[in-house]
């Protein structure tokens, strides 16, 4: 078996982590490198995503997220905001981003520009927000996937009030809404899901070849 699959299979949702344990400056980095390197639609990495370490804010948010004790025991966790909404000037800057990183002229992509306003900015309100956090959620799918090349556990979870955290978090007044967290860290000893046999479709079921 080839190593990008045995580190598939050594990742689970962690219930349990071991929360003296920390995640190393240069493992963090790393990790949030393999975010920062997530596709989404167009390239507008339509989110902000949170690395949250104060106790306090993690207390708060644990209370929020119905007691899950992976908020105050993981070594951090990582909040998944999307924009809810998009507008010319957010376009514009990323348009700015492509021209400075690809050595172009801001006119030369005037095409790409008024292609992109004229979809993702003609959205109703709520399917901006549900499209965004559609790109979140692939910023997760990174995560998850960096993580287990790290041999570091992640808990994914949406079960939480979004409401809440994004009163405690003051994501409201920036525009933002929390799609999706993570808790990331490494597991205890003592749980018990680590050796719990993955639970799948059969590859028959899941894949269809036409
Ligand atoms: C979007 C998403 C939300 C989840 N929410 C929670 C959660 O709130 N709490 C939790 O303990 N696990 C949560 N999970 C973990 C899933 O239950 C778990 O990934 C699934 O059972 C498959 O098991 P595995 O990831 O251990 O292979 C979530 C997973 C995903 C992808």
């Amino acid at each position: 078996m080839n190593n990008t699959i045995e580190n598939l299979k050594w990742r689970y949702a962690t219930k349990k982590f071991d929360a003296s344990k920390k995640i190393s400056k240069e493992n963090l980095d790393e990790l949030l490198e393999g975010v920062q390197l997530s596709a989404s639609s167009y390239g507008l990495q339509p989110y902000q995503i949170f690395v949250v370490e104060n106790p306090e804010i993690r207390e708060k948010l644990k209370t929020a997220a119905w007691n899950q004790t992976q908020l105050t025991e993981a070594s951090q966790v990582i909040v998944f905001a999307n924009h809810k909404k998009l507008d010319e000037a957010y376009v514009d800057n990323y348009i700015k981003n492509v021209a400075e990183t690809r050595d172009l002229k801001v006119e030369d992509l005037q095409g790409m520009a008024d292609m992109i306003k004229n979809s993702t900015l003609q959205f109703s309100d709520a399917k901006q927000n549900e499209w965004a956090q559609k790109q979140a959620y692939l910023a997760l799918g990174f995560l998850l996937n960096t993580a287990a090349h790290l041999k570091i556990d992640v808990c994914p979870m949406e079960g939480f009030s979004a409401e809440e955290f994004d009163n405690i978090l003051g994501l409201e007044e920036k525009g933002l809404h929390t799609a999706v967290i993570a808790c990331i860290g490494y597991r205890s000893e003592e749980d018990k899901m680590q050796h719990a046999a993955k639970v799948r479709k059969s590859k028959e079921d899941l894949f269809k070849f036409i």
